[in-house]
């Protein structure tokens, strides 16, 4: 356990670079605005609500909205940004099921349920930090798996619970990552569209 959320930061750091250098190409438009950026969020999130039955307009807009977006011109960069949300999201589980498992008042089901969950959400941590790699390097076909993979993840801790009977404390960790990684999907969907067309 220890080892893996020590890797899982150190590769939460490498993405970080990852991350500034690729917003500051100089690939970006200069011209771009912080209007332009919250338009094609908007545009994005709607095609994406429209193809797909799970991806919450308000929640995706909102989300994607959250790190600073004036760099963000194309839809490269709102990939990458999905990514880093995903990401900063499955790290986060973590450290709320750490906090959990401290709680005494647990039974030993419930403990059983979340340690399963911890195990599942470092590995999306490890997984999407190797979708970030994918991405980058264009195998968007690898990308598209890991992703899945990540979205499987999450249901399976929920499922742990329902098979208990018990109320899963993770129900909203869940909703959000599920939904970053489905507009993830959809994103790299369109981005590989365009290349193909
Ligand atoms: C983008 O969507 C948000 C939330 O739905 C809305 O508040 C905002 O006005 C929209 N911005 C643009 C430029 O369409
Ligand atoms: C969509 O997301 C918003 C904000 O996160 C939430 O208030 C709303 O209830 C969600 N809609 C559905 C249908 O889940
Ligand atoms: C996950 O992401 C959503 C949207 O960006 C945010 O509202 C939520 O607080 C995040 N949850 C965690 C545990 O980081
Ligand atoms: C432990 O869980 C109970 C029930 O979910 C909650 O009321 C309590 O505040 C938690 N205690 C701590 C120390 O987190
Ligand atoms: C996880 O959240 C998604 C919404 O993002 C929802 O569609 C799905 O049913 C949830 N999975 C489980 C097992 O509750």
């Amino acid at each position: 356990m220890q080892h893996v959320s020590f890797s899982s930061f150190c590769f939460f750091f490498f993405f970080f670079l990852f991350f500034f250098i690729f917003l500051l190409t100089p690939n970006d438009e200069v011209s771009a605005t912080s209007t332009l950026s919250v338009d094609i969020i908007n545009k994005t999130c709607k095609t994406c609500s429209d193809r797909s039955s799970v991806v919450n307009y308000t929640f995706c807009s909102a989300s994607l909205q959250e790190i600073p977006v004036s760099h963000v011109t194309n839809l490269q960069g709102l990939a990458i940004v999905a990514m880093e949300l995903a990401l900063q999201n499955a790290t986060n589980t973590l450290s709320i099921i750490k906090e959990l498992v401290n709680n005494e008042t647990l039974g030993p089901s419930s403990l059983a349920c979340l340690s399963d969950c911890s195990l599942l959400y470092s590995d999306g941590v490890v997984t999407l930090v190797d979708t970030v790699g994918a991405f980058l390097t264009g195998q968007y076909g690898n990308a598209d798996a890991w992703v899945s993979a990540v979205m499987q993840g999450t249901a399976t801790c929920e499922e742990g619970f329902q098979d208990m009977e018990l109320v899963s404390p993770l129900t909203k960790e869940n909703y959000s990552l599920f939904q970053l990684c489905d507009v993830l999907l959809c994103i790299m969907n369109l981005l590989d569209s365009d290349v193909k067309s």
